[in-house]
């Protein structure tokens, strides 16, 4: 039996080359290896979404980008948080085990806190939401960027605690963090984020594209100044799109041999011939919603299998039946 692999991404409308790198590409490459089971987290997006034609069309936008980027729905459960029942079931069933002290460390809150915005409960609820994704469907492995493991530690906190209370009942995951895209950085050099403005979307136009990346912060050394490639926001971008390119980049900029301006124009088509048949297959998605739709049907099925066992199992743990 093939070990089951499971995550998802947020719709809060902003698909970004950080959630390809850190997640997506992972979901991609593991697909063959495991039985998968990737999710479109519509109910955490309502933590900041509150607008239902938003909320709609960035979920199919999702829905699009997994398909865009390569995942096989032959291999891969694709749906709707949603769409399952029992997940928030078990949220709450979480939450009768789960301390306020513990979710006061979530960064998520603290950080919202820390800057004085409103937090509400959806928020301040959002791990335990996130623990019960990953727990319903037993998985063994959660392929995700750095800012989720706090997440993932205590989705295992919430497995044990509940295999302590009642018996053993959930696996304890693991998260699949990859190093060298644990965070990627965005135009100013800050972890890729919709909250900074500063991402580089996985469908932006060719136009949007080069906008963007003309726009990454640099220093202000001349052509023919030698520049340190490991402090350059477009460097880092290198890393990841100009691989065949990189070490002969590195020297140009440690020789004073390249303007920023030239590194810009070579990143630019470098991301461009990367990012282009992904924009192609999301236009075609784009002219047949109902083959996404079948898809999101299809995988609901599968998912909602394995949830119902799992919550038949805990209800009559707990003595709810
Ligand atoms: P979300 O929607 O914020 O991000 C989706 C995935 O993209 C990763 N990511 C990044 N990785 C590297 N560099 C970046 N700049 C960057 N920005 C985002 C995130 O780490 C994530 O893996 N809470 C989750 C959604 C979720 C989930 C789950 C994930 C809900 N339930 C269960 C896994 C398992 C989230 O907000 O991701």
């Amino acid at each position: 039996m093939k070990k089951r692999l499971l995550s998802g991404i947020k719709p809060t409308g902003d698909i970004h080359i950080g959630n390809y790198f850190g997640a997506m590409r992972q979901f991609v490459e593991m697909q063959d290896n495991y039985e998968n089971f990737v999710f479109i987290a519509d109910y955490h997006a309502m933590t900041t979404v509150l607008d239902a034609a938003e909320l709609k069309k960035n979920t199919m936008e999702i829905a699009k980008a997994y398909l865009a980027v390569g995942l096989d729905p032959q291999k891969v459960h694709l749906f709707r948080q949603s769409e399952i029942e029992g997940v928030t079931e078990l949220c709450w069933i979480f939450n009768c085990l789960t301390s306020i002290s513990t979710l006061k460390l979530a960064h998520a809150y603290k950080d919202a806190e820390a800057k004085g915005k409103p937090v509400n409960m959806g928020l301040f609820d959002y791990p335990v939401l996130m623990a019960a994704d990953i727990l319903m469907y037993k998985s063994d492995v959660v392929p995700v960027g750095q800012d989720q493991q706090q997440h993932i530690e205590m989705a295992r906190e919430i497995a044990k605690t509940f295999n302590n209370t009642f018996s053993d009942t959930f696996k304890l995951p693991e998260g699949v963090i990859v190093k060298t895209v644990a965070t990627v950085k965005g135009t100013d050099g800050r972890k890729m984020s919709k909250s900074y403005n500063n991402t580089i979307g996985l469908f932006d136009s060719e136009e949007v594209l080069r906008k963007k990346i003309m726009s990454i912060v640099t220093d202000s050394r001349k052509p023919d100044e030698p520049k340190e490639p490991e402090e350059c926001n477009v460097f880092a971008l290198h890393k990841l799109f100009s691989i065949d390119q990189v070490k002969e980049i590195s020297n140009r900029y440690k020789e004073g041999k390249i303007s920023y301006k030239e590194s810009k124009d070579i990143l630019f088509e470098n991301m461009n011939n990367f990012l282009k048949p992904i924009r192609e297959k999301k236009a075609e998605l784009d002219k047949d919603e109902k083959y996404v739709l079948d898809v999101l049907t299809q995988g609901r099925e599968a998912a909602q299998k394995v949830a119902n066992q799992t919550m038949s199992e805990v209800k009559k743990k707990v003595g709810l039946i």
